[in-house]
């Protein structure tokens, strides 16, 4: 653990209410949307309607002609600059606006700035556009056949629709591995797309100030830092001239990480007419067009001895991007964290294939509540294991357990080459099949199966790496990943705390004061939080990938303990002893051989200001940039029992189980509200949630009546267990990640359940997500389901 100056007792951990939710339940929290700028104007985005089509003539002279109308930017004027394109996080570049082509259905063409917002809508229908339709790609598969379109033509030297090809792990041994198998189990499958859809859509005001030359953008951004020197770079403005603030978001769950047309839009348009210009994308715009999740096919094999031990796991996957790659990840990772897989088992040897391909789709790979990949690697990795239990003939428990890493295996090297450092894998899989009532429930199973009723049992464990960096492994376009934390403490004890992150609903505003709380005493009511403004909050790459807490959230209490080291001193000189004859205890020091003689905290606050030793630098504040040693890897298993109807195929959760192991909990009632939160995002992606592209490239579901949003009525109960805690042993704290874990392992226990209630069919896959004709199909013609419903594309 990294050292502490002092140990801090627990003090300010515990189930707080969150401070920020005093503002977001009145209504009274300040979104994009909700700030005003004297003369704002507004921008509305024209979209194409076409998923591939080479763009003739863009005619914005009826638009123009509405005397509220302010301008048209078509592609043309942002080519007169050299904004047409913008470079993405993965270095691809996409379309501000289409020039040359349109690229999928969605994809941003024109934008109107007018007076009000229902004019600048209004105006887009008046742009005519000529569309010369090309042949449409909607899949990796079509996209590497003979013959097909290039749909990145712009870009020299792109022959095919092939992004990358990378492998990672290691390929002979794991061929050796396979030729000693005893048994070989496999299993293909496909991860649809998904999509964020956060409450609030995207949307920027940018205010560009002729007189001082600085841009200031209210932005719903993740990343406000990243956006700034995108910013910066794109538009070849002076970074210290741009100031990018991200006020409350309404949920982000990685949708508002990229850049995306609308926001250069409005800071164009800004600079152009010397006014604040808005952008709020409406919910169709959103859905239709901001970056997706998943689309991914997996397809697996799994060498097995016949007792039960994995040898070893092939991998190969084919990611669908879309038009253009623009996932936000490690740079040099191309498909993310996603071998992580099988961390949590031991398993000798790896391997992995991956190819991503371009398709005419809105881009996709966006991290979804997930570290990058890893909930399509976690689902993979729990599918297969299911698969290879039941082709052994074991049960699925106890091969999980045969196989996990054990206690005191740690530190683990994972078959793909991580460095896990912890966990208590066993326990916490005891911990489930205990309070789901296992053994029963398989009795219960028999019984009714023998009067045609259907129950199944699924089971999902996931280990995640959470937190990157560290910076030796993890940048963005060669930017460092690491984070932040600024403290300052006024006079009067009260303090001020900024981070590099940006909250979207999490609670840091309660858990960052717990925090400093916690390191020095000062409670946590009198410390405010804030987070978003690039002018006033050190540097940092932002909330996603569950990285807050393992990487800020560290910062935050390296920070405190920098304080806690000034004021000791100070505390010394107001003793009149030396530092080496004091001691801590929570917000307050004192004299070891006289305990009642001692200073608080405040006193020291105090003294900073007014009576400190000579020499001594004033005031008593502080900031820490935390590089992490390594990722956290918090762990969970979650349980879900089912019961079938094999009249229908509705299936019906009869009990959900979670078990999370996040290390030390700052606040249990926030990290039981992220897993209930995660588990209902699973529920819906394995259950509800359907969009998918038909073969004319059109976006079939963008609307919230088939991209079904669980609400407290469609959403199961779900029992949480906490008692399982494995400190992380590098983080200052001992936290690990929580964000995200129950979206990442969720959806594979929800649909192994329904697979284990259908395990007489001898149906091996259902392709999520798993509606009911998918299951009454599986039930009756008693084979897998693959593929995106209604419309088949493959
Ligand atoms: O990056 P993001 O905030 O989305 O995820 P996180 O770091 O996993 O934290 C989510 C929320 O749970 C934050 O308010 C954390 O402070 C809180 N949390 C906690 O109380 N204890 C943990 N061990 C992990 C997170």
């Amino acid at each position: 653990m990294t050292a502490a100056a002092d140990p801090a007792p627990d003090g300010a951990y515990g189930p707080v209410r969150r401070k920020e939710d005093a503002r977001f339940l009145r209504g009274q929290g300040t979104f994009v949307d909700d700030i005003q700028r004297p003369g704002m104007l507004y921008g509305a985005i024209l979209r194409s309607p076409l998923a591939h089509a080479r763009v003739v003539r863009v005619d914005t002279a009826a638009a123009l002609a509405h005397p509220r109308v302010r301008a048209v930017i078509t592609g043309e004027t942002l080519e007169q600059r050299k904004l047409a394109w913008m470079p993405t996080l993965s270095r691809d570049v996409q379309a501000v606006l289409a020039t040359d082509k349109v690229r999928f259905q969605g994809q941003e063409v024109a934008c109107v700035i007018a007076d009000d917002p229902y004019i600048a809508k209004d105006a887009c229908e008046a742009i005519d556009v000529e569309y010369e339709p090309l042949p449409v790609i909607v899949n990796p598969r079509q996209a590497v056949a003979e013959g097909a379109p290039v749909i990145r033509d712009d870009k020299e030297g792109q022959a095919g629709n092939v992004i990358y090809d990378w492998e990672v792990g290691d390929a002979e041994g794991t061929e050796q591995a396979f030729a000693e198998a005893d048994v070989v189990s496999r299993l293909q499958l496909h991860y649809p797309r998904s999509h964020p859809s956060p409450i609030e859509c995207c949307g920027s005001i940018a205010d560009f100030d002729r007189s001082t030359s600085k841009l200031t953008v209210y932005m719903t951004t993740q990343a406000p830092h990243i956006i700034r020197a995108a910013v910066a770079l794109v538009a070849e403005l002076p970074e210290h001239m741009i100031r990018i603030i991200s006020p409350d978001i309404g949920g982000g769950f990685g949708n508002k990480v990229p850049v995306y047309p609308g926001y250069v839009c409005s800071i164009l348009a800004s600079i152009l007419l010397e006014r604040p210009v808005k952008w709020i994308e409406d919910k169709s715009g959103n859905l239709i067009s901001t970056h997706f999740a998943r689309d991914v096919y997996l397809d697996g094999e799994m060498a097995l001895r016949r007792d039960g031990k994995i040898l070893a796991v092939r991998m190969r996957t084919q990611a669908d991007h879309g038009a253009f790659f623009s996932d936000a990840q490690p740079s040099k990772f191309k498909i993310g964290l996603m071998h992580s897989a099988f961390a949590a088992y031991d398993i000798p040897v790896a391997h992995m294939t991956t190819r991503g391909t371009y398709t005419n789709k809105a881009p996709g790979g966006v991290a979804y509540r997930c570290s990058f990949r890893v909930t399509e690697a976690m689902f993979f990795q729990e599918r297969m294991m299911q698969a290879a239990a039941q082709d052994l003939g074991m049960d699925q428990a106890a091969f999980r357990r045969m196989n996990f890493v054990r206690d005191d295996d740690f530190p683990h090297r994972t078959p793909f080459g991580f460095l896990t450092d912890s966990g208590q894998y066993g326990k916490c899989l005891d911990v489930g099949l205990r309070a789901i009532g296992y053994d029963d429930f398989r009795k219960q199973q028999e019984e009714a199966r023998s009067r045609g009723r259907l129950l199944g049992l699924g089971i999902s464990t996931m280990t995640e790496p959470l937190g990157a960096g560290n910076s030796r492994e993890y940048d963005i376009l060669g930017i460092k990943m690491f984070d932040s934390a600024e403290l300052k403490v006024h006079m009067t004890g009260k303090a001020i705390v900024r981070t590099g992150a940006r909250g979207q609903g999490q609670g840091h505003e309660t858990t960052w004061a717990q925090i400093v709380s916690h390191e020095l005493g000062i409670p946590a009511e009198d410390i405010v939080v804030e987070e978003g403004d690039t002018d006033t909050a050190p540097f940092g790459m932002g909330t996603y990938a569950s990285r807050s807490t393992p990487v800020a959230g560290a910062a935050v209490s390296m920070v405190s303990r920098k304080i806690r080291a000034k004021a000791r001193k100070l505390a010394a000189h107001l003793l009149e002893v030396s530092e080496e004859d004091i001691e801590w205890e929570l917000g307050r020091f004192y004299v070891r051989s006289a305990p009642d003689h001692g200073v608080t905290i405040q006193e020291c606050a105090m003294a900073a200001y007014s009576n400190m030793p000579d020499g001594m630098e004033p005031g008593l504040e502080n900031t820490a940039y935390y590089d992490p040693p390594n990722l956290t890897w918090p762990f969970a298993v979650y349980i879900v029992t089912v019961e079938v109807d094999p009249e229908t195929g509705v299936w019906d959760v009869l009990n959900t189980v979670a078990v999370d192991d996040c290390g030390v909990r700052i606040n249990p009632m926030i990290v039981e509200g992220q897993i209930m939160g995660g588990l209902a995002e699973a529920y819906a992606m394995a259950n509800m949630q359907f969009i998918t592209f038909d073969a004319e490239g059109n976006c079939v579901g963008s609307n919230y009546m088939d991209y079904m949003l669980p609400t407290a009525w469609e959403t199961p109960g779900f029992e949480l267990h906490s008692e399982v805690v494995t400190p992380c042993p590098h983080h200052p704290i001992g936290a690990k990640g929580i964000g995200e874990c129950a979206a990442v392992g969720g959806p594979a226990a929800f649909v192994n359940a329904v697979l284990d209630a259908l395990s007489e069919t001898g149906v091996r896959n259902i392709d999520m997500p798993l509606l009911p004709d998918r299951v009454w199909e599986a039930i009756t013609q008693r084979h897998d389901v693959s593929g995106a419903p209604p419309v088949r594309t493959d």
